[in-house]
């Protein structure tokens, strides 16, 4: 074990599957443990299958066979209490002390503006910008009590910098994040917790890889399977690639939660093979 982060703990929201399971593993792999949360339920207004309690305990298994300690419960972001109670159980737990933050948790939808309901717009804004801000509020006060300074790390998207047709909830949350983001970095200098935003571009995980994105990427057809949308995939980058994988998620929050990058704070990391740079 190489030990990038070793010897901190990280609370990581969403990590039952895709891109939190592989933060979780990758900051364990690096000497970390974990404080992890996801909802492992659906939300009704999500039109893709979401997390189950089987895919935490993967989560759980994973990092556990690392020989890392992990303190993991079902929760929701939009319930601030919940946040509170379990960092404060898992920093009791992992010996007093919070030095990373991933928050990760999100949903997505893909609709055009009209067919864009109050229920959507809402769990869209409740998950994706305010749970980010209950993240943050339910860590503040154990980092800041650690006084060991620290590394927030929030998960934004291509979206958070660029508009996307089709999913102006998302990306209205996304640029919000980006402004928290912006604001806490200045905020929490002094206090040496740096804030900084991964901006993953398409990411192979079950959030992309579904019949309700192909709709996105290809409207002209009724079913458009992942054949369908590859090649639109592979055009959005300026590398020719479909998607990021999630590890190159976890290996770019992993440089940001690491003390390689102690004086970089406020900045939007784009992991995309090139799509913003060439939009
Ligand atoms: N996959 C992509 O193409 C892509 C691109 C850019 C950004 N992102 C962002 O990356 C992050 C991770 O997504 P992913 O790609 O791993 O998808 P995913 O669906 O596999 O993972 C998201 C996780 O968040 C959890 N979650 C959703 N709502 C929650 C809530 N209210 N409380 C707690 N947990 C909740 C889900 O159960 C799921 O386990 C998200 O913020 C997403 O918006 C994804």
């Amino acid at each position: 074990m190489s030990g990038r982060v070793e010897g901190k703990v990280a609370f990581i929201t969403g990590a039952a599957r895709g891109q939190g399971r592989s933060h979780a593993v990758r900051l364990a792999e690096e000497g970390a443990d974990i404080i992890a949360m996801d909802l492992c339920a659906q939300v009704d207004t999500v039109g893709y299958a979401m997390a189950t309690p089987a895919d935490l305990d993967e989560t759980v298994a994973a990092v556990e066979a690392l020989d890392r300690r992990i303190v993991a419960e079902i929760g929701d972001v939009r319930d601030l209490a919940m946040l509170e109670g379990l960092v404060a159980r898992g920093v009791e737990e992992l010996g007093g002390r919070l030095d990373i933050v991933s928050a990760n948790a999100g949903i997505t939808g893909a609709h055009g503006s009209a067919d864009v309901t109050p229920e959507r717009w809402q769990n869209m804004i409740d998950i994706n910008l305010t749970g980010v801000w209950h993240t943050i509020k339910a860590s503040l006060p154990s980092m800041e009590a650690a006084g060991n300074g620290g590394a927030i790390v929030l998960t934004s998207s291509y979206a958070g910098a660029n508009g996307v047709p089709n999913l102006v909830g998302y990306a209205a949350a996304k640029h919000g994040v980006v402004g928290l983001m912006h604001t806490l970095a200045q905020e929490l200098a002094e206090k040496y917790i740096r804030v900084n935003t991964i901006n993953p571009g398409n990411c192979a995980t079950d959030l992309l890889l579904n019949d309700e994105l192909y709709r996105l990427f290809r409207p002209d057809l009724e079913d458009p399977t992942y054949e369908d949308v590859r090649e639109t995939f592979e055009s959005l980058p300026a590398m020719n690639i479909p998607y990021i994988e999630s590890i190159d998620a976890s290996n770019a929050l992993l440089f940001l939660a690491s003390d390689e990058a102690r004086y970089i704070t406020g900045i939007q990391l784009p992991i995309d093979g090139g799509w913003a740079v060439s939009s």
